[in-house]
């Protein structure tokens, strides 16, 4: 009966892999990129004196290739980030979920 599930787990995990699963994005956001970048995006703790983007700013200017080879290759003053590359697409699906930009959510 285990391995049944396990086979039906694997199988839909495999599944839909493209798609980007924004829970399995966040643990990864809060491990890696919230030191710098702050829960919220906007935190701008400085490295070599400078300020990390506000990411409620530059994410929606930012393709999905541009997100993946910031986080894999760094930029400036952010170093290359220690993401395994199949976990990318959740960590983009957490990006956009968090960081749409002002065209898609108004606050007040
Ligand atoms: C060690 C601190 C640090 C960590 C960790 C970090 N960043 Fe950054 N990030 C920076 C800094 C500093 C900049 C500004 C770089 C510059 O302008 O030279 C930056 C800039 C960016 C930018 C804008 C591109 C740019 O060059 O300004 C994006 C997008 C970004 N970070 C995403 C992420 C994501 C996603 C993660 C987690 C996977 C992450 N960062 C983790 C420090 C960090």
């Amino acid at each position: 009966m285990r391995q049944v599930w396990m086979v039906l787990m694997v199988a839909a995990i495999g599944g839909c892999k493209s798609e980007g699963d924004p829970v399995a994005g966040k643990a990864i956001y809060d491990q890696t990129c919230e030191t710098c970048h702050g829960a919220s995006g906007d935190e701008g703790v400085e490295t070599d004196g400078v300020a990390a983007a506000d990411l409620n700013e530059v994410v929606p200017t930012y393709s999905d290739d541009q997100l993946t080879t910031q986080v894999l290759d760094g930029s400036g003053a952010m170093p290359s980030q220690p993401v395994n590359e199949k976990d990318i697409p959740d960590l983009i699906a957490y990006l956009r979920q968090q960081f749409p930009g002002s065209g898609s959510d108004t606050n007040p």
